[in-house]
């Protein structure tokens, strides 16, 4: 049985003792640290930038998952590319030339990961598949942490898993937003692969004890 990868949310750290914190992420099972940079028009809130990731990237061990919620990101991904992303996620909505956006973000040594809010359908990458590594669908408004998770979203990634196959894409399914053990087990059945979770984890009382639960969530099928 497979163990999904976990990717705690940076947005919901303790700013105040950074270094604790990624310091204890380094420590648990995480898989990645998920970054979160927002501009204040794609999405109604501004999160951080190259300062932080600059810090982060001092003290951090995870591969770093950077989810850009800005607009036109053809404008920074070969920053976010040398800044150390290993994985950088552009919103669908937010990219005129997405082929060419996603071709972009290989050739700079990163996997490509394309984010769709919880409106947009996933029909609309059909004809991008070849060029996606991962595919990150959002389970809130993005914009802001600690939100309440969309229960259509279950539905959404089942039908993603369904399409993936039957096109033979071996892109991965990473869910963003109120993940939590209360709705993990769901998730990895309809497929999902990466669960980010910002507020569950780090609003925990034991943060590794939070990491190795989600790590753990995937459950025997019944015979
Ligand atoms: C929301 C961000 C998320 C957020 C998740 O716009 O993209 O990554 O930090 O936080 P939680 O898990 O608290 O919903
Ligand atoms: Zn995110």
């Amino acid at each position: 049985m497979t163990q999904p990868f976990i990717a705690p949310s940076l947005l919901a750290a303790d700013f105040a003792n950074l270094q604790r914190d990624l310091e204890l992420v380094n420590r648990s099972e995480a898989d990645y640290l998920h970054f979160d940079v927002m501009d204040g028009i794609f999405v109604p809130n501004i999160s951080f930038g190259f300062p932080l990731l600059e810090a982060v990237r001092r003290h951090c061990k995870k591969p770093l998952d950077v989810h850009l919620m800005i607009t036109d990101p053809d404008r920074y991904i070969e920053a976010f590319a040398e800044g150390g992303a290993a994985v950088i996620h552009v919103h669908y909505e937010a990219c005129t030339h997405l082929h060419r956006t996603l071709t972009r973000i290989r050739e700079l040594g990163c996997r490509a990961g394309v984010a769709l809010n919880p409106h947009t359908p996933i029909t609309g990458l059909v004809d991008v598949l070849e060029q996606i590594d991962v595919i990150l669908i959002m389970s809130v408004n993005p914009g802001f942490g600690g939100q309440s998770f969309i229960p259509h979203t279950i539905q959404k990634i089942t039908g993603l898993k369904q399409l993936l196959v039957a096109n033979q894409c071996p892109a991965l399914i990473e869910v963003d937003g109120g993940v939590s053990l209360a709705n993990a087990q769901a998730l990895l059945t309809a497929g999902t692969d990466v669960l980010v979770a910002g507020n569950s984890v780090f609003g925990a009382a034991d943060l590794l004890d939070a990491i190795y639960q989600l790590k753990n969530s995937r459950k025997p099928m019944m015979a």
